[in-house]
């Protein structure tokens, strides 16, 4: 794999080999390696972002490697310099790969015909979030102990999630039967073959893991038509509907929550909720991408960590 786009682009076995090398570092919480020692890696953030920009951060720097931390409105893309042109810069120096947030769609795409060093992509528009969902997945396994057979729901708003948009692509293909549900002006334009949608309460009875996404108002062309507290009682996980989730039932969520709205605030962090450990998990998902894509084939993994150790 040249670069991480999106989960439309991996097949089934390069998922799950990228989850049990995730898995690895999940169990090693506190180790630190230098696979990526006096190597030099680029976040480059154009939309805002807490966990996937830390949580990659703190993979990198786990890894051993030099992060540099673009900020755009310090930067030359201030006067009008392209992704494109900032990229070939980094290159110049000498930085091999670039951890890229950006709100256009398909950028990452464009860029990958033309550039060499690898590019991950940290959510671009309302396409993909693939490490998001690596992450979710590598959270489902540790919990479910497997991924096939699992029966996840994703639930709010749908047409907004880049996040649904790369489960979209990786759950079909690991044998995940996937529920949808929320609001009618929030459904996803593209709905393939095989995803149910369903209603709340059957989503919420049915599910193993009941995955909760925020109104992302700032992607809305209008505002809400519901209040908050009416958008909650319509189609949030209130009290009464967790009640509902069958035993061993999951909730996630992909975080920002908006604590109320999509998910009460008592159920963030119940215990049933996985969301800090889905934040936790964030880190081994990021640390397997960025070796993968770094140091290329498991052969190499194993001869990384031998002289790492
Ligand atoms: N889940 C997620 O992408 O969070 P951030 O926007 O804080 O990175």
């Amino acid at each position: 794999v040249a670069h991480l786009i999106g989960l439309k682009d991996l097949s089934k076995e390069q998922i799950i080999q990228l989850l049990e090398r995730a898995e690895y570092w999940a169990a090693r919480p506190t180790e630190q390696a230098d696979i990526l020692r006096g190597r030099f890696v680029a976040n480059l953030f154009f939309e805002a972002s807490t966990r996937t920009r830390f949580s990659f951060e703190v993979a990198q720097k786990r890894l051993g490697a030099h992060v540099l931390n673009f900020i755009p409105e310090t930067s030359s893309t201030v006067k009008g310099e392209t992704v494109y042109d900032t990229i070939r810069t980094l290159e110049a120096m000498g930085v091999e790969a670039a951890v890229i947030r950006t709100k256009k769609e398909g950028l990452l795409q464009e860029l990958a015909e033309s550039v060499d060093l690898k590019l991950i992509n940290a959510g671009d528009g309302t396409n993909e979030h693939p490490t998001q969902c690596l992450l979710d997945l590598l959270t489902m396994k540790r919990q479910f102990g497997k991924l096939s057979g699992l029966t996840v729901a994703i639930i709010g708003d749908l047409r907004h999630s880049r996040v649904l948009g790369s489960h979209l692509h990786a759950l079909p293909k690991l044998g995940v039967n996937l529920l949808l549900s929320g609001p009618a002006t929030m459904m996803p334009a593209h709905i393939p073959q095989g995803v149910k949608i369903v209603e709340m309460e059957e989503a919420v009875q049915t599910a193993d893991v009941v995955m909760m996404l925020r109104v992302q108002l700032e992607r809305h062309a209008e505002s809400l038509y519901l209040s908050k507290e009416e958008y909650h009682k319509a189609h949030g996980l209130t009290l009464d509907r967790a009640k509902m989730m069958k035993s061993g039932a999951v909730i996630m969520h992909p975080a920002p929550v908006n604590r109320g709205v999509e998910i009460h605030t008592d159920l963030v962090e119940c215990e049933t909720s996985l969301i800090q450990t889905q934040v936790t998990n964030g880190v081994a998902a990021r640390m397997a991408v960025l070796e993968t894509l770094l140091k290329g084939s498991e052969m190499t993994w194993e001869s990384s960590l031998a002289t790492a150790t």
